[in-house]
């Protein structure tokens, strides 16, 4: 019950993100990021690439989670783990493009760029892994992988002190790391506590290559996404 409050919480500020990040389709200036107007008006294409790979990882990560869904629905569960695959790869190197020219100074642009790299790095290593039917270890680097992805989410909810009086530079540049940092964090524990045996006596989930996760677990088991 716990780890199914944390999925539709995940999910829902995954949603919400990718909602509030659809305004850009408008290509209305005014409602863009207030810092960077001109700049993103400059840069549409990259930053478009980015928000639709974005929003794309965003909404279709965490339905990888569910191994209720694959046991039931392997074949959309494989869809669904290739466009994941595109999303993903469009959002991180729109988001390398867009790190050159981030708001923040170097200190957000190289923390951008580190994220970028982090994530498609995380990415590729778990689709060599499911290609190779090394499940447990696909499973844990897709964890790793939308960790990543989330960071999108973090790092907004990390500018609210901003709302409140904070300095918003000095913060935006710190959060492109702290937001990162954070997800990782969470993701490795998420990950510990999986390749625990269960109290029950089942086998651990790591080691080896099984293909079918116990029932019922939704979180910090994300499976096949290829
Ligand atoms: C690895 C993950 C990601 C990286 C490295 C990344 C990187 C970036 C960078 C460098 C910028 C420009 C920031 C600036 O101008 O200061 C940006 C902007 C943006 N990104 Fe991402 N991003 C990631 C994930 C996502 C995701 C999953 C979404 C979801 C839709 C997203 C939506 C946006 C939006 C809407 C903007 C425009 C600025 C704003 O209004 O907040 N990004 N991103």
């Amino acid at each position: 019950m716990k780890h199914r409050k944390l999925w539709l919480t995940m999910t829902v500020l995954a949603l919400m993100t990718a909602a509030a990040s659809a305004r850009y389709y408008s290509l209305n200036p005014q409602v863009f990021m207030t810092q960077q107007r001109l700049t993103y008006m400059a840069n549409l294409t990259p930053l478009l690439l980015h928000i639709t790979g974005g929003t794309v990882a965003l909404t279709t990560g965490p339905f990888q989670f569910l191994t209720g869904l694959r046991g039931r629905r392997p074949t959309l569960h494989r869809w669904l783990g290739r466009v994941y695959l595109l999303g993903a790869l469009a959002a991180g190197v729109g988001g390398l493009l867009m790190a050159r020219i981030a708001f923040g100074g170097p200190v957000a642009r190289i923390g951008f760029a580190v994220l970028a790299l982090e994530m498609l790095g995380a990415t590729a290593v778990a689709l060599g892994a499911v290609l190779r039917r090394r499940i447990p270890a696909h499973r844990e680097w897709m964890t790793r992988s939308y960790a990543l992805v989330f960071v999108a989410v973090t790092f907004r909810l990390f500018l609210i002190p901003t709302f409140l009086g904070a300095p918003f530079a000095p913060v935006y540049a710190a959060d492109a790391w702290l937001s990162t940092i954070v997800n990782l964090l969470v993701a490795e524990a998420l990950i510990r506590r999986a390749r625990r045996p269960r109290a029950s006596g089942a086998r651990p989930l790591t080691g080896g290559s099984e293909t079918a996760p116990a029932a019922g677990r939704t979180i910090g088991s994300p499976s096949s996404a290829g």
